[in-house]
């Protein structure tokens, strides 16, 4: 196509693409409305559809149904209790009561560095598609990989082999009761232009 030919990007839906992609924020503070479960499905269908190298498809959701919920809260008591006692235990449990959305998104494992490594990013890009989709929806999230993402203990839970896949996030998902803000660096600061 030549130059002049270039569609125009000035566009009032490219800069509200923008506003989608800048004003996302990880969200700890959640309301307790619902969130309907046909809009997550449509949010994982687009994860599906992120990058990934030799179309090797790496992700596995899982979406935690409320006695799936029940067992990782304790679980969380337990590894906090472990490392901080009783008190900080039963006070974080309290905190991850309040998520509403819960999903564990998985990678396949692989022997081959390289095809791992990909892989991981694409699951990476995966989730960005699913948090970005529910974002535009009014919908906040929060991606973690806390400790309890890699305990065998909650492998069992979900009923997965970590030999065979492992957690890229587990992500908590809401209509947010608090959205904070957050700053960048001056694209300038990262970005080097070469000749
Ligand atoms: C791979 C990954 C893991 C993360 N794990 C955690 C976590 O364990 N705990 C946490 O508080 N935030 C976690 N975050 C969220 C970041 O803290 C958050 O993205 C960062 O503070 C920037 O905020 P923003 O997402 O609102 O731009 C994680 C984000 C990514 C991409």
């Amino acid at each position: 196509m030549a130059r002049d030919d270039a569609p125009s990007y000035e566009t009032e839906a490219l800069r509200r693409f923008a506003e989608v992609l800048m004003a996302r924020r990880t969200i700890d503070l959640y309301l307790h409305t619902p969130v309907p479960e046909k809009l997550v499905a449509e949010a994982l269908e687009t994860a599906t559809w992120a990058p990934n190298h030799h179309v090797t498809e790496p992700w596995r959701f899982y979406r935690l149904g409320p006695e799936t919920v029940a067992q990782t809260l304790d679980l969380c008591c337990d590894i906090v209790t472990a490392k901080k006692g009783p008190e900080a235990g039963d006070f974080k449990k309290q905190r991850w009561r309040e998520k509403p959305g819960w999903l564990v998104v998985t990678c396949q494992t692989s022997d081959d560095s390289l095809r791992q490594t990909e892989d991981y990013a694409a699951c990476c890009a995966a989730i960005q598609n699913f948090t970005l989709y529910l974002w535009k929806a009014g919908v906040g999230s929060k991606w973690t990989t806390g400790a309890i993402t890699r305990d065998p203990r909650f492998a069992d839970i979900l009923g997965i082999d970590f030999a065979h896949e492992f957690v890229v996030g587990l992500i908590w998902y809401g209509y947010p009761k608090l959205t904070p803000t957050q700053t960048r660096k001056d694209l300038q600061q990262v970005l080097t232009d070469l000749p």
